[in-house]
C-alpha cells in the first residue's frame, strides 16, 4: 500500500488530529463528581489524584501548537460542564470566554473542532440531585448544551455530545467502578435511557441554536464499540452471548438515535420520535477486542462473561490489541448510511514502538474500511499527551506525546513523528 500507487488510501479533506477530555488534561476541575471521589482512598490506583493534570488549561496553546507542527488538521476536546454552569442555571462568563479561546487557538491555527459536552463528569450539583439516574438530566444538559451552541457554536465543526454512553452506563451504575459506584442492571439501563433522551435534546437545541443562522451543524455521539467474539467459536451459548453483547453494549444505543426506539434490557422499551435520526455522523472509539462466553456463575450480568484471549498482544493495561477489529467494528456501521469519524483509537504503553506499530496496523484497517465502502472522514488517536486515565490514574501513557507530571515538560514521542509522516504523505509505511 502506498500514496505512489495513484489511489489514496484515504479521501480528500480527511481529518487527522488527536482527542482528550478535560477532566484528564485540563486540571483543577474542582466542582466535579469525579473531584470528589478522587479525594476519597483506594479509588484511584496509586492513590492518584487528578490534580493539575497536564496543566492544559493553561497550557493549551503550547500543546495546540504541538499539534498543529506535526501536521494535525482537527482536533477533539471537551468542555468541562462543571467550569462553564457551576451552580444550577448559574452560567460562568468567565469559563465561557476561556473556551472561546481555546477553540479561538485551533481556528486559528487552521485546525477543525471537535467538541464533546459531556465526557464522564458531571458538575457536583448535579450529583447531588442524582445525576444521571434522574428523569430531569436530559432537560438540564439540554439547557447547557444550548448555553454553549449560543456562546461558542461559531467556533464548533462537530459535536459529540455524549462520549461512550455505555460505559459511562456501565462503569458507574453496573459494575460499580466509577462514580456514582451503582451496582444495578436496571439502573444502568435506565441511566443509558436517560443518556439516550438527553443526546436527543441537545441535538435539537445545537440544530436550532445554529440553524438559524444558516449553519448545518454535525451532531453526533463518540461510541465505544467493543469486538466480542465467542471465547469458544465452537460453542453456540458463546456465539448467543457475543451476538448479544454486541446488541446491547454496541448497537442499542445507535439504533435508539436512528429509530427512536430505546430498546434495552431489563427496561421498559420506548419509543421518542424525537430521537429518530439524530446523528449527523457516527463517532467510533475502538480499542480492543473481548471474548464473551456463557456462565451460570454470573447472573447478575445476564449470564454473560467476558475475558482476554491469553496469548494476544496486549496494552499496558492487559487490553488486546486487535487491529482488525477497526475494520469489522466499521464495516458493521455502514449500515447507518452516516458518515464516520474515528473519534478515538490508542495505546497505552510504556513501549513507543508498539505505539507506532498499533498506529500502522490500525490505520490499514481504516483504509481497508474505506476501500470497502465504509464512509470514514477522519482519525483522532487517543490521546494527544499522557493524561490522567480514570481509575487507573497517571500510569497509563496514552499520548503521542509524553508528559512529565513533576515539571509538565512535553516530550513529542516517535510515534507522533510517525503519524505525522502519514498525515503528510496519506500513506502508510
Ligand atoms: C475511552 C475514554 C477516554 C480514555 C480512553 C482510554 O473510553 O473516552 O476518556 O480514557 O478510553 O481508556
Amino acid at each position: 500500500m502506498g500514496g505512489s500507487e495513484g489511489h489514496r488510501l484515504f479521501p480528500e479533506g480527511f481529518l487527522w488530529g488527536a482527542a482528550t477530555s478535560s477532566h484528564q488534561v485540563e486540571g483543577n476541575n474542582v466542582n466535579n463528581d469525579w473531584w470528589d471521589w478522587e479525594q476519597l482512598p483506594g479509588k484511584v490506583a496509586h492513590g492518584d489524584k487528578s490534580g493539575d493534570a497536564c496543566d492544559h488549561y493553561n497550557g493549551y496553546r503550547q500543546d495546540f501548537a504541538m499539534a498543529r507542527d506535526l501536521g494535525h488538521n482537527a482536533h477533539r476536546l471537551s468542555l468541562e460542564w462543571s467550569r462553564i454552569e457551576p451552580a444550577e442555571g448559574r452560567f460562568d462568563r468567565g469559563a465561557v470566554e476561556h473556551y472561546r479561546d481555546v477553540l479561538g487557538t485551533l481556528k486559528s491555527f487552521g485546525m477543525a473542532t471537535m467538541v464533546t459536552l459531556h465526557h464522564f463528569t458531571n458538575p457536583r450539583w448535579l450529583t447531588a440531585k442524582g445525576g444521571w439516574a434522574r428523569p430531569e438530566v436530559a432537560g438540564l444538559f439540554e439547557r447547557y448544551s444550548r448555553h454553549v451552541a449560543e456562546q461558542l457554536g461559531d467556533l464548533v465543526d462537530f459535536w459529540v455530545t455524549i462520549n461512550e454512553p455505555m460505559v459511562y452506563a456501565t462503569h458507574g451504575f453496573l459494575l460499580g467502578l466509577w462514580p456514582p459506584e451503582k451496582k444495578s442492571i436496571v439502573l444502568a439501563f435506565r441511566v443509558a435511557k436517560n443518556l439516550a433522551k438527553a443526546h436527543g435534546r441537545a441535538y435539537h437545541a445545537i440544530h436550532e441554536v445554529l440553524g438559524v443562522r444558516g449553519r448545518r451543524p454535525m451532531v453526533g455521539i463518540a461510541k465505544n464499540m467493543m469486538l466480542f467474539d465467542p471465547k469458544n467459536p465452537a460453542s453456540r451459548l458463546d456465539r448467543m452471548v457475543a451476538q448479544k453483547l454486541d446488541r446491547i453494549f454496541n448497537r442499542s444505543f445507535l439504533d435508539a438515535l436512528a429509530n427512536g426506539v430505546m430498546a434495552f434490557p431489563v427496561v421498559s422499551r420506548e419509543t421518542d420520535p424525537r430521537l429518530d435520526g439524530t446523528q449527523d455522523f457516527i463517532g467510533v472509539n475502538y480499542y480492543s477486542r473481548s471474548l464473551a462466553a456463557f456462565s451460570l456463575r454470573k447472573p447478575q450480568m445476564l449470564f454473560m462473561d467476558l475475558s482476554v484471549k491469553e496469548d494476544a498482544e496486549k496494552n499496558s493495561l492487559g487490553w488486546e490489541v486487535y487491529p482488525e477489529g477497526l475494520y469489522r467494528i466499521l464495516m458493521s456501521v455502514k449500515g447507518y448510511r452516516l458518515p464516520v469519524y474515528i473519534t478515538e483509537n490508542g495505546i497505552a504503553t510504556t513501549d513507543d514502538r508498539q505505539r507506532e506499530r498499533f498506529i500502522v496496523a490500525h490505520l490499514r484497517e481504516v483504509a481497508r474500511a474505506i476501500a470497502d465502502g465504509v464512509d470514514v472522514r477522519g482519525y483522532l488517536h487517543w490521546s494527544l499527551i499522557d493524561n490522567f486515565e480514570w481509575k487507573e490514574g497517571f500510569a497509563p501513557r496514552f499520548g503521542l506525546v509524553g508528559v512529565d507530571y513533576k515539571t509538565q515538560a512535553r516530550n513529542i514521542r516517535p510515534s507522533a513523528r510517525l503519524y505525522s509522516d502519514i498525515i503528510r504523505t496519506g500513506s502508510l509505511p
